[in-house]
């Protein structure tokens, strides 16, 4: 193998995304669709077309499960650590174009650059790296089952992966589904989102130069008309899926339909909790973390319900307020921007709506920030953040999830009313507790439903951390090699009798 890459970093994200148009990659190639048709991408911050997506329907899955099918055959056969020095060499190429990844991430999504999108193409290397590291872990066990009887487990891959990704982190998100799949030992088939098309390519793209063809295929298209013959087809053996709950559902009965096993990453409404005795600054720029206010609050762990000690409520909604005042709305691709937009007006509409509903409930919309006045963005999809107070616990901010910039906080007074209060949700995805307390925050992380807990910070996903969620948040874990073994392989026991 090369060990430099061929394909020069172009941090250009018009130009790339021109030339990135209309294709899938299946099979090693990049391909149009069987149909020749194809949807425009379009930067969230001006309106303007960049290009132009394939528009993948079952033809397209056929041709890349097909692909992915055959390369699994040998891909399989590799010493897992060979596959893994790979995986990783993906990771270092992936590392050398991050600049470019983010641009171009920002320009599609419309997240800003310094705050949100490069963050995310480093984690996303990161990721490769990560998972190509832990190849020779793929170990089973031996079991002292009878003395005469050497018996043992391996891991073994599942086949064909099917895998359907959201626009709100697509590349963080790709590379916590595909690196451990590819090191396990299966061959991937990506659906990506609508809104998002382009730069997970051009990861597929820059992975193409190194994994064997037709182990990772990548297919834009929509999701009833490409990510259903995804999930349905006969040969894809597992399906890892992260969005809403609705889709979630379909995806789930027709993974039912074949009884393949299904990975959900499904939305979050999560709490976060300030005790009166908490570091009342940390907290705040906890909170400014957890809401995701640069990311315009489009993840599914945001910190989008906030209960506050009533000693230290409005002290703590100033501060959140003043924080996010200071926060500049802007071009996604200005270093100085940073809060950039939403990334579509389908998704806009959303959030509008959601706002209103709050002030209809007779909730208090403190605005936040303030809209860009560059008239060249006069067509952005921007929205100043929200932070509800005097909300009802029952409004439809409060208990659904809206995936913007939007918060709402609570004053609580008593222990016990505020942990049935964070647990009354039909999601179960994150949670957060401030207090300097040991007794409450231990009592709190165990009492708190939801799959990941953290107290006194609020850091987002990380590779070796599992993550996911219970209740309607999905089902099955991401990250960390549990994930990678627990969703990626079948456990095979073999008895040797040696009697
Ligand atoms: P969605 O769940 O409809 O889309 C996610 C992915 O599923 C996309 O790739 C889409 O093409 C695909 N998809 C849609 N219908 C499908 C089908 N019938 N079969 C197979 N694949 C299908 O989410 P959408 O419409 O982008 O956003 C709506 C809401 O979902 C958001 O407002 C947010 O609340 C939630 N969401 C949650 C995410 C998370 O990280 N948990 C990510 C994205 C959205
Ligand atoms: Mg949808």
């Amino acid at each position: 193998m090369n060990m430099v890459s061929s394909i020069p970093q172009n941090t250009d994200p018009f130009a790339l995304a021109k030339e990135l148009s209309g294709f899938h990659l299946i099979d090693g190639e990049m391909v149009k669709a069987v149909s020749g048709k194809t949807f425009d991408v379009v930067n969230p911050a001006t309106g303007a077309v960049i290009g132009q997506a394939a528009d993948g329907d079952e033809a397209d899955v056929d041709r890349a499960v097909q692909s992915a099918a055959a390369a699994q055959k040998a891909w399989k056969k590799m010493p897992a650590r060979e596959r893994g020095k790979l995986v990783a060499e993906c990771g270092r190429r992936l590392t050398e174009h991050v600049e470019e990844l983010a641009r171009l991430i920002a320009l599609e999504t419309g997240k800003a650059l310094r705050t949100e999108s490069r963050v995310e193409a480093n984690v996303l290397a990161d990721a490769f790296v990560f998972y190509g590291g832990l190849a020779s872990e793929l170990k089973g066990e031996s079991v002292p089952f009878n003395p005469n009887m050497l018996t043992v487990t391996q891991r073994e891959p599942i086949g064909v992966v099917g895998a359907i990704i959201p626009w709100n982190v697509p590349l963080m998100l790709m590379a916590l589904k595909i690196a451990p799949a590819l090191v396990a030992g299966n061959t991937v088939v990506v659906k990506s989102a609508e809104e998002a098309p382009l730069t997970v390519l051009r990861v597929c793209q820059i992975m193409n130069e190194v994994l064997p063809k037709g182990c990772f295929n990548i297919l834009s298209g929509f999701g009833p008309e490409c990510g259903g013959p995804l999930v349905a087809h006969p040969k894809v053996g597992k399906v890892t899926f992260t969005g809403s709950v609705e889709t979630g559902k379909i995806v789930s009965k027709a993974a039912a339909e074949k009884l393949i096993p299904v990975t959900l990453e499904l939305g979050g409404k999560s709490p976060m909790i300030v005790f009166a005795d908490a570091d009342l600054d940390k907290a705040v720029a906890g909170a400014v973390a957890g809401v995701r206010f640069t990311r315009q609050g489009q993840s599914c762990t945001a910190s989008s319900r906030i209960y506050v000690h009533e000693s230290i409520h409005d002290e703590f909604v100033a501060k959140l307020k003043a924080k996010a005042d200071a926060m500049k709305m802007g071009d996604p691709l200005d270093e100085e921007t940073d809060i950039g937009t939403i990334v579509s007006p389908d998704q806009m509409e959303r959030v509008k709506g959601y706002i209103q509903k709050g002030i209809d409930a007779g909730g208090t919309a403190n605005l936040c920030s303030a809209l860009p006045d560059d008239p060249a963005l006069k067509k952005g999809l921007y929205v100043q953040p929200v932070i509800f107070t005097d909300i009802s616990a029952d409004a439809p901010p409060s208990r659904e999830e809206i995936f913007g910039p939007v918060t709402c906080v609570f004053k609580f007074t008593d222990y016990e009313q505020v942990i049935e209060a964070a647990n009354d949700s039909e999601f179960g995805l994150a949670a957060t507790v401030w207090t300097k307390d040991l007794h409450t925050a231990m009592d709190a992380t165990q009492r708190l439903e939801a799959g990941f807990v953290q107290v006194n910070q609020n850091l987002v996903v990380q590779p070796n951390l599992s993550y996911g969620g219970i209740k309607k948040s999905g089902i099955g874990r991401e990250a960390s090699l549990e994930a990678m073994l627990e969703h990626f392989t079948h456990k095979k026991t073999i008895i040797f009798n040696m009697g």
